[in-house]
């Protein structure tokens, strides 16, 4: 597993998808930099979000807020006195770690075991293993997920009462040492707030602090009246955004899936009190759904219900997906209640009421969140793509079977050889159909290494030029995929192509 996860970070880098940030000043770590090919996956999945959510909901609006935003509104969203992190220092390597993650590894240690225990006893019951009954029956497999259970929820506890002694004690209880190290050294474990803070003003006396967003989602806040007004949409209705937010995130490990710096795509659905509970349930099938048509595979993905909620939610679960390093929060769904709207009604004084003239009263409407990690997507989206595929003739070939609409070049035009007008014919077919297709041209090596790189990156079709193409102006089409190649006319690619890549 892990060799499959190096495999796929350097294929991102060398392959300009992913690059680490401030590479030649040695980098900076849990932030990336996203190459000319990763730019454009990027950008492709959001615009699949963005035409999902905005374009094909009637009743759901765009918005773009500001990552700076007024001080006070962090107050009344909760993060500064409760975004924290529980932290703790190992004594003797002088490392940080969240203590509720060095639980959670633990945990998948001892799933880990578990594991091991059924594969040897299907290994020693051959036909006969019954997989359901021996998890059930098997005494050392029990015991496993027995303790896993009860770290998890007395971990859950005593982080929702802040005991932190509780979790220091159950870590030293349990001997969790250093990942790097072994050390089971640990000093105290203390909260740590996730907020980037920096200053606005010149003058060190009149100077504000401000804060990097941790979320989008107080900036939709913030803008419901405006956009409300504005835009004359009676609730239910929902208001989408994209955008960076900024986490001093202590371990910041597993590439783009943890960051210090990345992008959310979260939808705020208003909805009259009451009636949030039925559309948390729609909103988490439809984000369901919308995973699913991206055809990665139903297997991946699993729901995972919130049993210790958030002081602001009635109700919340996870879209999880299975990464490299196994099943994974990839999306949020939760249902927020009343409680932003009504804190900044607090702090701010102004009134934030909806007056719903069905109903002929004002209220503060509940909202149902949607909120996915942009580069988690990436993250989940590539590590499903990259293959290593042994051919018929048993050469091997790297593929990353990206869902064609999201691939960062749809077409590659490949004279065959520069000289004879090949070359002229590809850049003038290049011309053509660059208004619409994102394309790469390439006439140099062997057409056999240039498909290998275009497959390397994803690109669904490749369209070679030969000396034939001259007089009967066809093309062969070669499919990423099949790698069947047919020949078709110059004058069909653009009709193939759209509709092969299309969203
Ligand atoms: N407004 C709700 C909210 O921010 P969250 O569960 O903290 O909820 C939502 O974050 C999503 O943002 C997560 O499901 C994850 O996909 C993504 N995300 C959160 N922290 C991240 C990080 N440090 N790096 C990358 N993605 C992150």
């Amino acid at each position: 597993q892990e060799d499959v996860f190096k495999k796929l970070i350097s294929h991102a880098k060398e392959y300009g998808f992913i690059f680490p940030s401030s590479e030649i000043y040695d980098g900076l770590s849990a932030i990336y930099d996203y190459g000319q090919n990763g730019a454009e996956l990027k950008s492709n999945i959001k615009q699949y979000w963005w035409k999902a959510m905005v374009q094909m909901n009637e009743n759901i609006v765009g918005i773009d807020s500001a990552i700076f935003m007024h001080p006070t509104i962090w107050k009344a969203s909760g993060h500064v006195d409760a975004f924290n992190d529980p932290l703790i220092d190992n004594k003797d390597s002088k490392k940080r770690f969240r203590a509720d993650v060095l639980l959670e590894d633990y945990c998948a240690k001892l799933e880990e075991k578990a594991q091991k225990e059924i594969e040897k006893a299907a290994k020693r019951f051959g036909d006969a293993f019954d997989k359901n009954e021996f998890e059930t029956t098997n005494g050392r497999v029990i015991e496993y997920r027995e303790k896993q259970k009860t770290i998890l929820s007395r971990m859950a506890k005593s982080l929702e009462n802040e005991d932190l002694a509780d979790v220091k004690a159950l870590i030293e209880e349990l001997e969790i040492a250093d990942p790097d190290t072994g050390s089971k050294n640990w000093t105290d474990v203390r909260q740590f707030n996730l907020m980037f803070g920096t200053k606005l003003g010149a003058s060190a006396d009149s100077a504000t602090d401000l804060y990097l967003r941790p979320e989008t989602a107080q900036g939709i806040f913030v803008n419901f009246l405006n956009v409300q007004k504005t835009s004359r949409h009676k609730l239910p209705f929902g208001i989408a955004q994209i955008g960076k937010a900024f986490r001093n995130e202590i371990v910041a490990r597993q590439f783009i899936f943890r960051m210090r710096e990345f992008e959310q795509m979260e939808m705020q659905f208003f909805v009259p009190p009451g009636t949030e509970l039925s559309f948390y349930e729609e909103w988490k099938q439809k984000r369901l759904n919308w995973h699913l048509a991206l055809g990665l595979g139903a297997d991946n993905y699993k729901f995972h219900d919130h049993e210790k909620l958030a002081h602001y939610a009635n109700a919340a679960a996870d879209i999880e997906f299975k990464f490299p390093f196994g099943f994974k929060e990839l999306e949020g769904i939760h249902s927020r209640t009343d409680f932003d709207l009504k804190a900044h009604e607090k702090f701010s004084g102004r009134k934030l009421q909806y007056f719903d003239s069905e109903r002929n009263e004002n209220y503060i409407p509940y909202v149902v969140e949607t909120s996915v990690g942009l580069d988690r997507l990436f993250l989940a989206i590539f590590s499903n793509s990259l293959k290593e595929e042994v051919l018929d003739d048993g050469s091997e070939r790297t593929v990353l079977s990206l869902p064609p609409a999201l691939a960062p070049v749809k077409a590659a035009i490949l004279p065959l050889m520069k000289k004879d007008g090949l070359a002229e014919y590809g850049e003038k077919i290049f011309n053509d159909l660059k208004f619409d297709f994102n394309m790469i041209y390439e006439d140099k090596d062997s057409i056999g290494k240039r498909y290998r790189r275009q497959d390397a990156i994803g690109t669904p079709f490749c369209i070679t030029i030969d000396h034939d193409t001259l007089t009967d102006h066809t093309v062969t089409l070669r499919d990423r995929d099949t790698m069947q190649q047919e020949r078709v006319p110059v004058a069909d690619l653009r009709r193939i192509i759209d509709e092969k890549t299309n969203f």
